[in-house]
């Protein structure tokens, strides 16, 4: 054999070599098991904590200033239209995210200071906001417009009916 052939082969083997493991790698992800019922519990219990975290946050003054939280404005999630994002928003000025409007809210209408985005409390946030829209359809950008947002207080919310001036 030539060094040309033999480095042709070579080149064969190295490729076959590449091919056979690649199909080991795809087949290993699509064998992968169906996730069990115990785990399937396991990873809803997560979410459903993380629901909890952002339901608790949701109904806390502690994340503005003024006495006010999202739920004296946003009772159960309204208005919030969490399946309208990513859109344009005239308030951020750019086609923004829902975790830039939750902050949007924290910092202009409560006075507070903006999460972190990636922090565990933004995301209970978006879980719990996410959670009460359940079975909404996706729909971005759709303009879904809504009278003023209520301002709420009493049993279940902040009281502090400052509303929304
Ligand atoms: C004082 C009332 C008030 C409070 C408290 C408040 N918001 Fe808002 N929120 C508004 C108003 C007003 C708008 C509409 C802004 C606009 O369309 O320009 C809005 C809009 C939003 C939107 C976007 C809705 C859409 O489809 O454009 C989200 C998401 C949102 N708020 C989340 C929150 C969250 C989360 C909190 C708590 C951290 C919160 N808001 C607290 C008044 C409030």
């Amino acid at each position: 054999m030539n060094n040309n052939r033999k480095f042709q082969s070579l080149k064969l083997a190295v490729l076959s070599l590449f091919t056979v493991s690649t199909l080991l790698v795809i087949g290993d992800v699509a064998a992968k098991k169906p996730f069990s019922a115990a785990e399937k519990e396991d990873q809803m219990n997560m979410l459903m904590a993380a629901v909890k975290r952002g339901d608790d946050l949701w109904h806390n003054p502690g994340l503005g200033s003024n006495g006010l939280a999202c739920g004296n404005c946003h009772p159960d999630g309204s208005a919030t239209n969490p399946h309208t994002w990513p859109k344009y928003q005239t308030n951020l000025g750019k086609v923004g995210t829902l975790r830039e409007m939750i902050n949007w809210c924290i910092a202009v209408p409560m006075v507070g200071k903006p999460l972190a985005t990636d922090s565990e409390d933004m995301i209970a946030m978006e879980a719990y906001v996410m959670y009460t829209h359940r079975g909404v359809a996706i729909a971005p950008a759709k303009d879904e417009q809504h009278g003023a947002v209520p301002v709420i207080s009493g049993p279940g919310y902040p009281n502090a009916n400052v509303g929304n001036r």
